[in-house]
């Protein structure tokens, strides 16, 4: 009797076991369930949000690109002013001499010859600058020395115009061997952004100083200016996108980012800026060779 009802209670009491366990297994299943969507649901937001952040970067490169061709137009406008205006009183010393009826055939010569040497003058300046933004991914073997000659035909005129004091000392036997277009490009938007300072700022006796030096494996170039230095704490905010203390008319914040990616990603150096005594100093360190 005592028997039985032990083994009644038991199988009472496994019953109950049984039925607390299959709850709680179901339980388990749900919040696995759970824990799986929503697994499933941070991977769907993270692939939205790299996809958003392709997008993103896609956009800047994009604008860059615009801005590039917008200083371009620019800087053409520029070299142009000067030629043009020789081909106007060219043109107007042959229009005047045929008004008087003295215009003979040495003078035509003398005077077309003098127009054609101004229009080789803006052709050429059409080449430099077509070669200068045509994008060419691959990497070259080039003289660093010849890289800056190639931005001061872009940026020299202008500079000039600014009556900004330039400065370059290179080592003409520094060789580098990477991607030429870009590393340019980067040297122009650090000469924009110094321009743009030494205005802004109205600096006195305004000027920019290039110069390098090669280590084993490293070039490294500094441009250093004289506008007072990067005014924001901390200076490596200036290499954030969007990042700007100019007006919208006149800043974008994109370049300085645009150059970091292309120098410490593309090109594997590393881009870098401290203030001096005077202003602010870049220093674009690349490896020689990629
Ligand atoms: N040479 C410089 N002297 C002082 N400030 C600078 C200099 N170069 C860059 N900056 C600062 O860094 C900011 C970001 O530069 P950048 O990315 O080229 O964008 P943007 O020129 O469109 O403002 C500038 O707005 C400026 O405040
Ligand atoms: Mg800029």
């Amino acid at each position: 009797m005592f028997l039985s009802l032990a083994i009644l209670i038991s199988i009472v009491v496994s019953q109950k076991i049984d039925e607390v366990l299959k709850t709680y297994e179901e339980k388990v299943k749900a919040k696995t369930q759970e824990l799986e969507n929503l697994n499933k649901s941070l991977e769907n937001k993270i692939t939205q949000e790299l996809e958003k952040n392709r997008e993103k970067e896609q956009l800047l490169v994009q604008k860059s690109k615009f801005i590039a061709l917008g200083e371009m137009i620019s800087n053409i406008a520029h070299q142009w002013r000067q030629p043009l205006s020789e081909l106007s009183s060219i043109l107007m010393y042959i229009k005047f001499k045929h008004s008087i009826n003295k215009l003979d055939d040495k003078t035509m010569q003398i005077k077309s010859e003098e127009a054609d040497k101004v229009l080789d003058y803006m052709s050429h300046t059409i080449d430099d600058f077509r070669n200068f933004f045509m994008p060419k991914k691959e990497k070259e073997e080039f003289f660093l020395y010849k890289a800056i000659d190639s931005v001061m035909t872009i940026v020299s005129s202008s500079l000039k115009s600014d009556k900004i004091n330039l400065e370059i000392n290179l080592d003409k036997n520094i060789k580098l061997n990477t991607y030429l277009n870009e590393y340019e490009q980067v040297i122009l938007n650090i000469l924009k952004n110094a321009k743009d300072a030494l205005i802004e700022k109205n600096i006195k006796n305004p000027s920019i100083k290039i110069t390098a030096y090669e280590e084993k494996e490293y070039v490294v170039l500094f441009i250093e200016d004289n506008a007072g230095g990067i005014t924001v704490e901390p200076k490596g905010k200036i290499f954030e996108p969007y990042f700007t203390t100019k007006d919208s008319s006149n800043g974008t914040g994109i370049g300085l980012y645009m150059s970091k990616i292309i120098i410490d990603k593309n090109m594997k150096g590393k881009l870098r800026v401290r203030n001096t005594k005077d202003g602010a100093k870049f220093g674009i360190h690349v490896p020689k060779s990629l």
